[in-house]
């Protein structure tokens, strides 16, 4: 991903500093960020800078950089950690879980997210998505393995405890029916999480406490106007990443997104870094490419991507080229860093993640977005996520170089349009070699004078022909859904 942001470098920032940029980092106020009734322009974005809203909102441009103003000796201090007891709220925010174009409606999906097991499912009598826990109120089963029954409740396959888009118990199964009314029971309830579609993808509010059911009125997810445009395309993908969400985020440039800071009210939420690339003219771009990086915290030492570059020329490529041909490329991009960050996030653990400024040397403007954001985490998060109770914050061991670049559970079993191609060209591979192996058995059954020679030759070209083309479609299949080894000494 280095390699893709290092292609645009040249018009993000055209001089490089003798020293590190200074960002101001200040104390966030998200009033003004985009929601889904606050749809802001281009120049919107731009006067929301000029604006001094209490939290900066980056522009960067070719001619000039807003990002820095000012500038620092790279070996000067620069943690800051504040004091003043304004924390970061994590557990106080809109969270994205998934595209809505990844997930089944007729089954229960498991899903994490900021340490919390979740189960989304399709509620058909509400017409929308819900995000409950992921534990059935009985016996503790994870409900994501139960099934949506035949009146479209979530239903527990482990004694069949059935539950409506709100978490109410409706059905015990062996609660005899004069008997009391056992399933009204508050304890019978599931914790549902306040959910929401925005921008194609389903979002969630990680405290089911009742204060919090009617967030959505008062307080959106951020808003990405240009996933709603129909002139543009908006393909995406999802992939689960063996490394924590601040080393994603290194990694990301451009337009970038994260979810952060309620330091003052309810209504205050969901503030995200924007970084704009806008073409070298002083005129309103009429063709335009975004590349949009949604990360999301996991558990400690992972993260979820969800990724979309949405551009409103060439849309025709989107709708002829299916989505797993994309994906092929963008994986491959994903893999080029995997490895390094993950390594690179041990050794920040080591030193400790509110030292990352005094044990990198960040000297260019191309490391101005990572150095805000370290800032920002260490001044208001402490240096890393708040994972609660659950997690002391350790990394996991370091697995296998094959497990750590898996791509087929890590991102294959959960893009339908992969799904769907890897099983298909699974299927294709045993055609092909069944074709071969039935050539080779045409010839060899037919008696001499039953085949011309040039029949003969022809089965057995095709045979090879076939065998052939199902070894390189199973070469294929396994580089691009299953394990591909970046090796960057080789490329
Ligand atoms: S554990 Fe879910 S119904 Fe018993």
């Amino acid at each position: 991903m280095e390699a893709l942001a290092s292609s645009f470098s040249s018009f993000q920032f055209t001089t490089i500093p003798t020293r590190v940029p200074r960002i101001q980092l200040d104390k966030p106020m998200l009033n003004h960020l985009p929601s889904s009734n606050q749809r802001l322009s281009n120049s919107s974005l731009s006067s929301i800078h000029k604006n001094k809203a209490e939290f900066r909102l980056f522009t960067a441009t070719s001619s000039s950089s807003t990002v820095s103003t000012e500038f620092a000796d790279p070996t000067e201090e620069q943690v800051e950690i504040d004091s003043q007891g304004e924390k970061f709220d994590w557990y106080a925010q809109w969270y994205p879980v998934m595209p809505v174009c990844d997930l089944d409606k007729r089954v229960p999906h498991a899903k994490k997210v900021m340490g919390l097991d979740v189960v989304v499912w399709w509620d058909r009598n509400e017409s929308a998505w819900k995000v409950f826990d992921d534990m059935c109120p009985h016996r503790l089963a994870p409900l994501s393995e139960g099934r949506i029954d035949q009146w479209g409740r979530l239903q527990c396959v482990y004694h069949g405890w059935c539950f409506n888009g709100s978490g109410d118990c409706k059905f015990i199964p062996q609660a005899p029916p004069d008997g009391p009314p056992v399933h009204t029971f508050k304890k019978a309830c599931v914790a549902a999480y306040p959910s929401t579609v925005q921008n194609d993808i389903v979002w969630f509010w990680p405290n089911s406490d009742p204060q919090y059911k009617d967030i959505l009125s008062k307080n959106k997810p951020p808003y990405i106007p240009e996933l709603d445009d129909p002139s543009y395309t908006r393909l995406m993908g999802n992939r689960e990443i063996p490394y924590g969400y601040a080393d994603i985020k290194s990694t990301t440039f451009l337009v970038f997104f994260v979810f952060k800071q309620n330091l003052c009210t309810a209504s205050d939420s969901s503030l995200m870094f924007v970084m704009r690339f806008l073409e070298p003219s002083s005129n309103v771009p009429q063709r335009r490419f975004l590349l949009i990086f949604i990360c999301i915290p996991v558990s400690p030492g992972n993260s979820r991507l969800i990724w979309t570059f949405p551009r409103n020329v060439g849309v025709w490529i989107d709708r002829v080229v299916p989505r797993w041909m994309f994906h092929v490329g963008q994986n491959l991009i994903l893999d080029s860093d995997l490895y390094l960050l993950h390594l690179e996030e041990r050794k920040i653990m080591d030193i400790g993640p509110s030292n990352w400024q005094k044990a990198c040397f960040v000297p260019t403007k191309s490391d101005a977005l990572v150095v805000s954001f370290r800032r920002w985490l260490n001044k208001y998060a402490g240096g890393q996520v708040d994972w609660g109770t659950k997690f002391s914050g350790a990394l996991p061991p370091t697995p296998p170089r094959e497990q750590l670049l898996d791509r087929y559970w890590s991102h294959v079993v959960n893009c339908r349009s992969c799904n769907v191609a890897y099983k298909g060209l699974n299927v294709l591979e045993v055609v092909l070699q069944v074709m071969s192996i039935a050539s080779i058995g045409v010839v060899a059954a037919a008696k001499q004078n039953m085949l011309s020679a040039a029949a003969r030759n022809t089965l057995i070209f095709f045979a090879v022909l076939s065998f052939v083309a199902s070894r390189w479609l199973a070469h294929f299949v396994y580089k691009n859904f299953r394990y591909h080894d970046y090796n960057h000494a080789l490329r």
